[in-house]
């Protein structure tokens, strides 16, 4: 799109999240008005939303019923201060999460955003052992490639070498392995690989001494890896070491709450009950900021006293549990429920990586990988080297636009995750984008229209 002498010169008084702003001029997007599967911008293009605006539009761009909770709250009350007490709306928010939640972890409290949700559970953990009587326990495991967001304690726990590094020292006390993908190559099979990247981590807990080791952070599937996706039994092994040396586990579940994987939470898809779960983005669908800290109920025991001199958790934040952000949680968790549509990102999911192992034909597509709707694409030189291809990935961020298609692309691999409103003949449409942007860039970065398109095609065009 093309930019007016207003809006550039406004665009240099801001910036855009992790891009390059000079770049970012040269080949901008200004949204305009977003409905469903799909944005407009500001010029009347209208663009397929591939991931959910960033795997938040979960049940698609300003859904009718999210909007309608909000609007019948914000006549009501719009804002309860948190420091004084707690919106009525609030605590049914707390009892629909509770509802939906694995295991015993019904202590929530609301947020409005992922990383207030990861720092709250990163003090609360750390709050929680001094309480019980283990006050070393303080250092938290995470993995490298992962992002648990941009405030400092989630950038600490993140494993996302470049965009960090500027910003070091870190906060004290946070530990990095890797994920099973990084060693996939050298063992004879995944599961293997899974089982010693898991293992891994008891290693680095007994040799930094268990009582100084407060938890283990993990995505469940890690985007910023590329949709990294172990299998069941590493979350298995982890949970195991976890319980043998009193450590939390905690997942992050910004990501892969709320449907997106096949079952309410990827704990459940995984079959493993973490300690504390960190949650945001789809929870709201997009229509609010939202956030929340999950944990097991009896961690908040730890809290409970006698006298207002007894010890609290003292955390909070301005717009905690905030009640418009209480309706439209309510409304998206009632929305999934009602209408099963985390077994519709089974079945949705099972048709989606059908159509992307099409994708093959071009020889540039090592793995398709992901649970339910939330899949990845990793995109190599050829198949037999696997050498990675950031090129074609950087070619494919500029075709995808222009053929008014948005995922994530992060050069070596793409992702998508269609919002649950979709069918399979949205993703058919979908997917023919992709298949066209994905031979636009072979094109642009190898000079030759690939011949698997044009033998194929795309089923969908428009
Ligand atoms: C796994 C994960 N955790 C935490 C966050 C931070 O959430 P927010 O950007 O809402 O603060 C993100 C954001 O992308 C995320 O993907």
């Amino acid at each position: 799109m093309k930019l007016d002498p207003r809006r550039e010169n406004l665009l240099r008084h801001t910036f855009v999240d992790f891009h390059q702003m000079a770049d970012f001029i040269r080949n901008p997007l200004i949204f305009d008005r977003a409905q469903g599967l799909y944005y407009w911008d500001t010029e009347g293009k209208r663009y397929f939303d591939a991931i959910g605006g960033i795997f938040v539009a979960t049940l698609g761009h300003g859904h009718p019923r999210l909007l309608e909770a909000m609007r019948r709250q914000m006549e009501k009350m719009a804002f309860a201060a948190p420091l004084h007490g707690i919106a009525d709306i609030t605590l049914d928010f707390i009892e629909k999460i509770g509802a939906v939640t694995p295991g015993n972890l019904k202590y929530v409290k609301p947020f409005s955003g992922g990383s207030e949700a990861v720092e709250a559970a990163m003090k609360f953990v750390r709050h929680y052992f001094k309480q019980t009587g283990h006050p070393g326990k303080y250092k938290f495991i995470s993995r490298y490639f992962g992002y648990h967001g941009g405030t400092a304690g989630g950038m600490a726990a993140s494993g996302t070498g470049a965009r960090k590094t500027k910003f070091e020292p870190h906060m004290a006390g946070f530990l990095k392995v890797f994920p099973p993908n990084y060693y996939r190559d050298r063992f004879s099979s995944w599961e293997e690989c899974n089982r010693f990247t898991a293992r891994m981590v008891e290693d680095v807990i007994v040799n930094e001494d268990p009582e100084t080791v407060a938890g283990v952070i993990v995505e469940p599937v890690g985007n910023t890896g590329g949709i990294i996706t172990p299998t069941d039994e590493y979350f298995r092994i982890l949970r195991e070491i976890c319980t043998r040396h009193n450590v939390m586990l905690i997942f992050d579940e910004v990501i892969t709450g709320f449907g997106k994987t096949g079952s309410m939470f990827a704990a459940q898809t995984f079959g493993v009950t973490p300690d504390l779960m960190c949650c945001g983005k789809g929870l709201s669908s997009g229509v609010i900021p939202i956030g929340a800290m999950i944990a097991r109920e009896d961690m908040a025991e730890a809290f409970w006293g006698r006298t207002e001199q007894d010890v609290q958790f003292a955390h909070g934040h301005t717009f905690a549990g905030n009640p418009l952000a209480a309706a439209v949680g309510i409304a998206a968790i009632d929305e999934i429920v009602e209408n099963q549509l985390d077994l519709k990102a089974r079945r949705l999911g099972d048709y989606l990586v059908a159509r992307l192992e099409e994708l093959k034909r071009f020889g540039v597509v090592r793995e398709v990988r992901g649970k339910g709707i939330l899949r990845g694409v990793e995109l190599v030189k050829d198949t037999a080297t696997m050498e990675p291809f950031p090129e074609l990935g950087k070619a494919l961020k500029r075709t995808a636009l222009a053929n008014g298609l948005i995922m994530r692309i992060d050069p070596s691999w793409f992702a998508v995750a269609p919002a649950l409103i979709a069918n399979e003949s949205d993703l058919d449409e979908m997917c023919a984008l992709i298949e066209k942007s994905l031979a636009d860039a072979l094109e642009e970065v190898t000079g030759s229209r690939p011949a698997a398109y044009a033998s194929a095609g795309p089923r969908v065009t428009s």
